[in-house]
């Protein structure tokens, strides 16, 4: 039986497909589901100008957001090795749930899964100015 994490992790997989990483040749595929049930997905998107790349995670979290869903209730990160989102995806994540649920899979051993939330990767977030 597919669950809904491996739907979730496959949706991230089949993103990570389609990233455009000319540049570090390192694909980031993500899929963030949303409270409605649906699953948004993103990759990375680099550029010339190297610091303009977008992640994946905030593809997928904009592209949630502009289809008007705004409850996230997980999220799966394929990459080789399964690495752990970057600081700024994990503040932009945390406006719409700081305690969100992250999967982390290593796309060249896909059994390879880690759990984590973004409330133990981001601690003490900026919550605005006071
Ligand atoms: N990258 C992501 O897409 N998500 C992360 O959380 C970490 C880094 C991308 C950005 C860049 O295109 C490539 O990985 C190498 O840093």
């Amino acid at each position: 039986m597919t669950t809904n994490r491996d739907e979730l992790i496959q949706a991230a997989l089949d993103a990570q497909q389609r990233a455009y990483c000319p540049y570090s040749n390192f694909p980031v595929g993500a899929a963030i589901r949303t409270a409605s049930g649906k699953i948004f997905q993103g990759c990375n998107v680099e550029n010339a100008s190297f610091g303009l790349t977008n992640c994946a995670e905030r593809v997928a979290a904009g592209a949630a957001v502009a289809a008007g869903e705004r409850e996230f209730t997980a999220v799966a990160v394929v990459s080789r090795g399964g690495v752990s989102p970057c600081g700024a995806c994990r503040q932009f994540l945390a406006e719409f749930n700081p305690d969100l649920p992250i999967v982390m899979v290593d796309s060249l051993h896909e059994s390879d899964v880690h759990e984590t939330t973004l409330d133990k990767l981001l601690p003490g977030r900026f919550e605005g100015p006071t």
